[in-house]
């Protein structure tokens, strides 16, 4: 195939044979939700590039270098695929008014888009299942958040996996504070700043604590922290979060050092980590956000949220050996002959009829060729018709998967043998 016909370098297809992954996990997570009472939401792909500009930050790697930004020929406005949803959650529920009776409980799944180096875990697309609880300012919903977290790693057998790094980034006045601080630190350790933290030197300082560059790692860790600079009430803030996770026994680590990669954030920052998928090992990263609203045109509200990476999360189930439950047809239904082909038709539908699942074998073939199909179907029962069985109203049963004799019964007999098996 033609490499200009190829999926877009980052960006894959689900396979079948990954689907029953895919589902279990939705399934989970779909129970989950209702468990804690959200409801979803769900926003268009494409938004105004100047959304995610404003809310994202416009000094982000994000917003400068992430982002599949193009113009509209048809209008020429500037479009952008979605990187992440917290920023269309806010637009969506300031334009519908969605808060205009109190906080809402949100969330969302689907695709996110960001032109990153592909690797392992890495995508350019990838997949989120995001939450965000909008019009709620104490700690308690910090709290419910991560108890959620908790839970649900354990729905998916990763209990154990994963360990949750929290950080408070503290109101506006100490980010202030600490902001200055940081800049008269790297100032004077200027000859050590690479090219990335010179230019944010004095744009976005916070982002260089979070380089990946090892040289620069001894500097970052010895830079003044946010930590000190709380104020009274975003400390009493974290103390309660922290209180709320070991009331719940839930073990955590303060990381003084997070910063999240996005400018929206305040207070409380948190992110899941797991040493088993190798570089890309945080799976869910969220915090309070309580600018946001304002920021893009609403009624000051308060707000937090976070999202986790869909194939991170597949991939540790996997690398976990969490049991996957398979789904499979009840029959498969191998016919040769012309009324055979006609009967099979309607007793196939009668069968769904009945709630089976059932799968009728096309394209003709010998009764050979067609049993291997019906075996390599993974189907509990073949159901064979021939010009004989057909002329009769029957149908051969025969089990593929348990032990048993094949029998011809009557069609109207086949759905109570197969329910029964
Ligand atoms: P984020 O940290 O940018 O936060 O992304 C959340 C999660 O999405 C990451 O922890 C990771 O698991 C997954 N992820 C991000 N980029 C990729 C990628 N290129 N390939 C595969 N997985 C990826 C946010 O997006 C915020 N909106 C979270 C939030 C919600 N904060 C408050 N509410």
């Amino acid at each position: 195939m033609s490499d200009s016909l190829r999926a877009v370098r980052g960006m894959n297809d689900m396979l079948p044979a990954e689907g029953a992954l895919w589902r279990q996990f939705e399934a989970i997570v779909r129970d989950w939700l209702a468990a804690y009472g959200y409801q979803e939401l769900r926003t268009p792909i494409l938004e105004h590039t100047a959304l995610f500009k404003r809310a994202i930050g416009e000094v982000t790697d994000i917003v400068e270098k992430e982002m599949y930004t193009f113009v509209d020929e048809l209008n020429g406005e500037s479009l952008t695929l979605r990187p992440e949803g917290t920023a269309s959650c806010v637009r969506a529920a300031i334009e519908n008014n969605l808060l205009f009776d109190g906080g809402k409980r949100l969330w969302y799944m689907g695709p996110m888009f960001r032109h990153e180096r592909p690797q392992k875990g890495r995508y350019r697309q990838f997949h989120q299942v995001g939450i965000e609880a909008l019009g709620y300012a104490g700690p308690d919903l910090d709290i419910e958040h991560l108890l959620m977290g908790a839970r649900l790693w354990k729905q998916l057998g990763l209990a154990g996996c994963v360990t949750l790094e929290i950080n408070s980034l503290g109101g506006a006045e100490s980010r202030a504070r600490h902001r200055q601080k940081l800049i008269e630190y790297f100032e004077a350790h200027r000859a050590q700043l690479d090219e990335d933290a010179q230019r944010r030197l004095y744009t976005n300082p916070l982002r260089i604590l979070d380089t990946k560059n090892p040289a620069m790692q001894d500097l970052v860790s010895a830079a003044p922290r946010l930590m000190d600079e709380l104020d009274a009430e975003a400390r009493r803030h974290f103390d309660a979060v922290q209180q709320g996770l070991t009331d719940a026994g839930i073990a955590f680590k303060v990381n003084p050092r997070l910063v999240r990669g996005l400018d929206y954030y305040n207070y409380t920052v948190y992110e899941w980590v797991t040493d088993r998928l190798g570089a890309q090992g945080t799976v869910c990263a969220g915090g309070r956000y309580d600018g946001l609203v304002a920021q893009l045109g609403g009624k000051p509200t308060p707000a937090c949220g976070f999202a986790m990476g869909v194939e991170r999360l597949l991939a540790l189930m996997q690398e976990a050996g969490t049991p996957i439950a398979s789904d499979p047809l009840d029959a498969y239904v191998v016919n040769v002959g012309e009324a055979a082909a006609r009967f099979a038709l309607q007793a196939a539908e009668r069968l769904r009829d009945a709630g089976l699942k059932v799968a009728l074998h096309g394209g003709g073939g010998s009764f050979k060729s067609q049993m291997k199909k019906a075996d390599a179907s993974g189907a509990r029962f073949a159901l064979i018709i021939g010009d004989d069985e057909a002329q009769a109203g029957e149908v051969s049963v025969k089990p593929l998967r348990a032990g048993g004799e094949q029998q011809r019964v009557k069609l109207d007999n086949v759905t109570q043998l197969l329910k029964k098996g």
